[in-house]
């Protein structure tokens, strides 16, 4: 069940039997010569779609820009300061909140995030204490999950990838984005096969360590079967993780 699929009396329905919703989150950032710019995006809503759908709980819009400086001289890349990622994040949790949500899972697919969401989540929870001194509200809760460490994915990876999985453009998020979308599969011959690994600084010097935008991997190994084994992997555990968290 996606919300923006939904209309409001179909949700007005959902939350007289859940408080919790999914929410994919993500970036707009270059992924290497065949990686699509989505990439980050795309993994968690992939996932937690088919996730929504067969386990019948509600997923929302994929808040798909995040935080890409270092990826910003690739074309194609749009990046969100700190400060303003972490105020949309507070404006959707505290309208989420506002209709009855209580439990916000966050399924991110990009590891610069990370900071910033966890940031957010203490900046969500100083605006619930600092409102309402002695609410008896139901607290709202947020919880992050990276969706590479659900539980048995990343072994599956490694299996499917045991060389050039790499940290950036690997060919294990490129599958999940090739199953989702076959008609944007692309096919680029990478030079070296298998990109160099180093330290992340800034957005030209990025650039200028990692010309074609990968680090360490060979994501010509794609492929939308090895996708499809991944995704199959990580709805699983996220249907279970995110029941749990649902009834926590
Ligand atoms: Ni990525």
């Amino acid at each position: 069940m996606q919300l923006h699929l939904s209309s409001w009396p179909e949700i007005d329905g959902y939350l007289k039997k859940s408080k919790a919703i999914l929410l994919p989150i993500g970036s707009t950032e270059q992924h290497g010569p065949n990686g699509l710019l989505g990439t980050d995006a795309l993994c968690p809503e992939i996932i937690a779609r088919r996730a929504g759908d067969e386990a019948g709980f509600l997923v929302g819009p994929t808040f798909n820009v995040g935080q890409a400086q270092h990826h910003m001289a690739f074309a194609g890349t749009i990046t969100l300061r700190p400060s303003t990622m972490i105020a949309a994040m507070c404006d959707w949790a505290a309208s989420l909140a506002r209709h009855g949500f209580t439990r916000l899972y966050w399924l991110n697919g990009h590891g610069g995030n990370i900071n910033t969401i966890n940031a957010a989540f203490s900046e969500i929870y100083h605006g619930i204490t600092f409102a309402e001194p002695g609410s008896n509200l139901p607290p709202l809760r947020c919880q992050l999950r990276n969706w590479w460490e659900l539980p048995g994915v990343m072994d599956i990876c490694k299996q499917l990838f045991p060389v050039g999985e790499g940290s950036h453009a690997t060919p294990s998020e490129v599958s999940v984005t090739y199953f989702g979308y076959p008609e944007a599969i692309k096919h680029v011959e990478m030079t070296p096969k298998i990109a160099p690994l180093g330290p992340i600084f800034d957005a030209e010097d990025y650039r200028r360590r990692f010309p074609d935008g990968r680090i360490g991997s060979d994501p010509s190994q794609a492929s939308a079967a090895a996708g499809e084994t991944i995704v199959k992997a990580a709805v699983k555990a996220v249907i279970a993780e995110f029941e749990r968290f649902a009834q926590s």
